[in-house]
């Protein structure tokens, strides 16, 4: 079962304090919670995992999901269907996940430990063509000449989905601060659909539901195009999207405008969300109806970040689902 076809009316409570953990609105938003794991959840965690280094987790793949069940076990079961609920729950949709502790760059490999557990307690991470790896961590510095914004500091990376150049179902997008060096500005932004005052607008278009062609530059050792609409809509009819600006190929005049008036509409939005990410925590995002994109950063010579992705599909049983409610 993926997101598109099981998107739930399942309400989680958004506030909550769980076993292991505490569950907050955001300042931001109450469609973005915050959940903090406690410092002994933290400890616990990190000691029954130490066993296994990051490489026996990119080499077993059933390993994620033993490391996914330890946390949840640590947190008494209740997080497995917490996040669910949270992921598929089209009022919210959106998570910024810490863990008291985890906050310096030496522990950079606990971090993605702890981000794969949690991102296999809703599903499974794809395979990134970028690193070769069911996740990426790369750096952004002040002198960068990549082919596309994801590392270029100096201006706004505009609103997207993820994974519009693939063919895999992607769900979900966990985005991890692992390191930050005299960094001003350059915060998270976020957007819920729900909230962007012309959705209506462009989702009634008639190109809304085109096919176009995709197409990623080579970094991203993605050769072969694919062609989808830039709306789809969920099991219950309402909007879902799949757009970036870098990638979307317009075949004439009429595309080519219509995207570019999508391209400033998303921009101008009055609702986008400015959320600052600190060094080891994530934000975890329903993919189909939040689009993200990043502030600039003020330029500096020594400025240094690194991030950590994971992108996948949602999947769970019906057991681990209503386990919880
Ligand atoms: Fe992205």
């Amino acid at each position: 079962m993926n997101a598109l076809t099981a998107l739930s009316n399942h309400q989680p409570a958004s506030s909550h304090t769980g076993s292991g953990f505490s569950l907050l609105p955001s300042a931001q938003s109450p469609r973005l919670l915050t959940l903090n794991f406690t410092d002994q959840t933290t400890r616990d965690f990190l000691a029954k995992v130490a066993q296994w280094p990051i490489q026996a987790l990119e080499y077993k793949s059933f390993l994620r999901f033993k490391v996914a069940g330890i946390l949840n076990d640590l947190c008494g079961g209740e997080l497995q269907p917490l996040l669910l609920n949270c992921l598929l729950n089209r009022e919210k949709g959106a998570l910024l996940i810490g863990a008291q502790g985890l906050d310096n760059v030496s522990q950079a490999d606990e971090m993605v430990k702890l981000a794969t557990a949690v991102a296999h307690l809703v599903g499974r991470s794809n395979f990134d063509a970028m690193s070769g790896q069911y996740y990426a961590r790369f750096v952004v510095k002040n002198d960068d000449n990549s082919d596309s914004y994801l590392r270029q500091p100096h201006r706004v990376m505009e609103l997207h989905n993820d994974g519009t150049y693939v063919d895999e179902v992607t769900d979900y997008v966990l985005m991890m601060k692992i390191d930050e060096q005299n960094m001003q500005g350059g915060n998270s932004l976020l957007l819920h659909l729900d909230d962007w005052e012309h959705l209506d607008r462009f989702f009634r278009h008639p190109l809304a539901r085109r096919a176009m062609r995709w197409a990623a530059p080579p970094s991203k050792n993605v050769k072969r195009d694919v062609w989808h609409p830039v709306f789809d809509i969920d099991s219950q009819g309402r909007p879902v999207m799949r757009y970036i600006d870098q990638f979307v190929q317009p075949k004439d005049f009429e595309e080519g405008n219509w995207l570019s008036d999508l391209s400033e509409a998303l921009e101008n939005s009055r609702h986008i969300l400015s959320v600052p990410v600190p060094t080891g925590q994530f934000l975890l995002i329903n993919n189909l109806f939040w689009l993200h994109g990043r502030d600039r950063f003020t330029p500096h010579p020594n400025l240094r970040r690194e991030l950590m992705r994971q992108r996948g599909y949602i999947s769970f049983s019906a057991t681990h689902y209503q386990s919880g409610q």
